[in-house]
């Protein structure tokens, strides 16, 4: 398989989203080629470290660098300051210079904060994403996002800083669970709804729901993702206007993550559930016919997202909502589909429908009612 180039333009922190399969040796020479020139800590985590440490480690020394890797616990509660602290720690005894540089090799948890430290230690030094996951592949590791939790809600501290690469090996797919498969998969769709209705109806003729695919599969709806979240990065770093339609389904999955106290769904699994909330508000608004929400609903359900835990309320979800970063005063903003490829802010949802979407929900998928 060929390797493909895509550029993130973003003037004096432009890069590049190199792609390929089994090309997580050649990191080094990558370095090399951009001018990198002092030590590099590579931060991974625990599941992350046995498959692809070595290896990755490998490549850098071959390529002449001087590397210390830093394992973390996996998981969401890594993205927390006392994990930030001890690398900062860890990059001060490795007695790391504004000409070193730092390597996130994992998912999204590790992708945002290797990045965070890296926005952070010396007020900056540069960073590379190698995403392993589908959902850091197709979203987190592109746009510079970075952050790391509070007790009080996710990614609330944090900062744009791009990286100076984001080198994607889609071998280090072949190891993923299909929990996290499933959970970027859901990401994927994301993208066709709110920019591409080809790339949409080419995932509905194409997806299974064992997800198991030819690798020309995968390397295409990495690429095609990737493209499009550049193409939204390029024209709005910073979240002014358009990149908020990254966040389609994040209204309602954050509400849902919050309900459930960040147990039971991870990231892209809550948005999936965000999605269907979110197009069939749009189909209740009046601006999202009957066709589109049904398509939008059956890829959905293909892949398995049918179920929700025990214990949601009306009340925990609208509490949830509370907190979402886009509110502005007491008015919520949900992204909505007007068409397959095309969304929009709203801001002027009324709270009965609000109400009545999220009471059939609960009815039709935990088979209660809730009228709180
Ligand atoms: P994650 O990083 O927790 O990875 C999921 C699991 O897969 C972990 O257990 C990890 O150890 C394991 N894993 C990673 N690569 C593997 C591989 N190749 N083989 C086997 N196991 C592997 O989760 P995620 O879904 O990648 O990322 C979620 C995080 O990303 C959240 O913290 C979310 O807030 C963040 N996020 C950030 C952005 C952004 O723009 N910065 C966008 C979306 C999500
Ligand atoms: N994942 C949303 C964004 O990058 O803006």
């Amino acid at each position: 398989m060929e390797t493909s180039k895509l550029r993130v333009d973003l003037e004096s922190r432009s890069y590049d989203i190199i792609l390929g399969y089994d090309i997580l040796g050649n990191l080094g020479q990558h370095l090399k080629a951009l001018g990198f020139k002092g030590k590099l800590l590579v931060i991974t985590d625990d599941n992350v470290f046995p498959l692809y440490g070595e290896k990755c480690l490998k490549g850098l020394k071959e390529a002449g660098y001087s590397a210390k890797i830093e394992v973390i616990p996996a998981g969401e509660g890594s993205k927390s300051w006392p994990a930030a602290d001890q690398l900062l720690t860890s990059a001060l005894d490795f007695v790391m210079d504004r000409d070193s540089g730092i390597v996130a090799l994992g998912g999204g948890v590790v992708g945002d904060l290797a990045g965070f430290i890296a926005a952070t230690y010396l007020r900056g030094v540069a960073y590379v994403q190698v995403p392993t996951t589908l959902l850091a592949q197709v979203d987190s590791s592109v746009g510079g996002k970075v952050a790391i939790n509070h007790p009080r809600g996710k990614n609330i501290i944090g900062s744009f800083y791009q990286p100076r690469l984001v080198l994607i090996d889609l071998k280090t797919l072949e190891t993923l669970p299909f929990r996290e498969l499933r959970t970027g998969m859901a990401e994927v769709v994301k993208y066709g709804i709110i920019r591409d209705q080809g790339f949409f109806n080419y995932l509905y003729d194409h997806l299974t729901p064992t997800l198991e695919q030819e690798k020309d599969f995968y390397r295409h709806i990495v690429y095609r993702s990737c493209a499009i979240k550049a193409e939204v990065v390029s024209m709005d770093e910073r979240e002014g206007g358009l990149r908020a339609i990254l966040n389609f389904g994040h209204t309602l999955g954050h509400a849902l993550e919050a309900a459930t106290s960040y147990k039971h769904f991870n990231h892209g699994e809550a948005v999936s559930y965000g999605m269907l909330l979110a197009s069939r508000l749009a189909f209740m608004r009046g601006i999202l016919n009957e066709e589109s929400l049904k398509a939008i609903e059956e890829i959905l359900f293909r892949l398995g997202f049918k179920e929700l835990p025990p214990g949601l309320t009306m009340e925990g979800i609208k509490e949830g909502l509370k907190y979402d970063k886009k509110r502005r005063g007491d008015k919520l903003a949900f992204i909505l589909p007007e068409a397959i490829g095309k969304v929009q802010v709203y801001t002027d949802i009324p709270g009965e429908y609000l109400d009545q979407l999220i009471s059939s929900f609960l009815k039709e998928f935990t088979g209660k009612q809730e009228n709180k």
